[in-house]
């Protein structure tokens, strides 16, 4: 056997889902219950390193340059099983990730970091992989990082295999056609939130909404398609506003109730209408935490950035634009 290091390097960018996918139809392999729509976001960039090493023992995983907690290093090094048992090896890595998120965005970095390992760990082994395996293995890490493999706006198909390989992310839109905005409000940041699969089981265990949440979802994807495909920001705006707040809906419905938002977050809900009034395309988006994103126009994202910075509660914005797909850097 070789003793030599196999190294590669991969950028990915974070995405927001503008039809959620909040609902598994199998937990282990990370498969949805409906499909999804999102979009990459730059500048949410992480960048991963890995060397394979035969001579190595175990995983080693630095975030941010430190060695990464054990919960952190332990999800890693199972993810890199899979690639592992897919490429015949056994061989251990260090695996360096940093993500050049603006710091304490309180933003979720598991789909940028799972698309960025997916793409260096199977460089740095040689594997020959399509975009499509690539975003069903990224899946396999976190459900959301199939959907940051490809670029711009991409679908998430549900698919219907139970082995999860027709249910990945391809890209529907590249930002070059579909110049769409995200302003997101970092909020003083709340108790720590549940983390998305345990709020997702406790809601498809026990809220009365849930059934009627994935029917939403897929008359909303369809709704969706046809949005981007006629390049309306505000027609897509619409069908998100109302998947973002419905699966909410169905999450503050479970027993006990999912609560993500603060005060901001709704300040932040009255805000776009108001905004809407006064004829700007501007509509509310949120994730499994507190922080308000609205997606807008590229020309009343100034105006959009403004009103949101201005909100109490809001600590900083992020401004966002439709970005690419993960690839090999260096
Ligand atoms: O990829 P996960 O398991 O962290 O799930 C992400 C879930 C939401 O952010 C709430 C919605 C979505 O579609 O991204």
């Amino acid at each position: 056997m070789s003793s030599e290091k196999r190294s590669a390097t991969a950028r990915a960018l974070a995405n927001v889902a503008l039809v959620k996918y909040f609902g598994k139809r199998d937990v282990g392999m990370n498969l949805p219950a409906a499909s999804s729509l999102s979009v990459t976001l730059e500048p949410l960039v992480t960048r991963t390193r890995i060397s394979f090493d035969p001579a190595w023992s175990e995983d080693e995983v630095r975030l941010e340059g430190a060695v990464a907690g054990e919960r952190f290093t332990r999800r890693v090094s199972r993810f890199l099983d899979i690639v592992r048992e897919m490429a015949g090896t056994e061989e251990r890595a260090v695996v360096e990730t940093e993500n050049r998120f603006p710091t304490a965005a309180g933003l979720a970095s598991s789909a940028s970091g799972f698309a960025a390992l997916a793409v260096a760990a199977t460089r740095a082994l040689g594997m020959d992989m399509t975009p499509s395996t690539l975003s069903a293995l990224a899946r396999r890490g976190s459900g959301s990082a199939a959907r940051s493999i490809s670029g711009g706006v991409s679908v998430w198909h549900r698919g219907e295999k139970p082995d999860g390989s027709d249910s990945f992310a391809e890209s529907i839109a590249l930002p070059e056609q579909l110049d769409l905005r995200l302003v997101v409000g970092v909020t003083d940041a709340g108790p720590k939130k549940l983390g998305s699969t345990e709020a997702m089981e406790q809601t498809r265990c026990t809220s009365a909404y849930y059934d009627n949440w994935i029917r939403v979802v897929e008359q909303d994807m369809t709704l969706a398609i046809q949005a981007v495909n006629a390049r309306d920001i505000d027609a897509l705006g619409e069908v998100a506003e109302g998947n973002a707040l419905a699966m909410h809906a169905a999450a503050l419905a479970a027993r006990p109730g999912i609560l993500y938002w603060n005060g901001t977050t709704v300040e932040a809900i009255h805000l776009c209408r108001r905004l809407r009034q006064d004829g700007l395309a501007a509509y509310f988006t949120c994730d499994a935490g507190p922080q308000p994103k609205i997606l807008c126009s590229p020309d009343d994202e100034p105006q959009v950035a403004e009103a949101l910075s201005d909100l109490p509660g809001v600590t900083r914005i992020i401004r966002c634009r439709a970005g690419g797909g993960a690839a090999i850097e260096g």
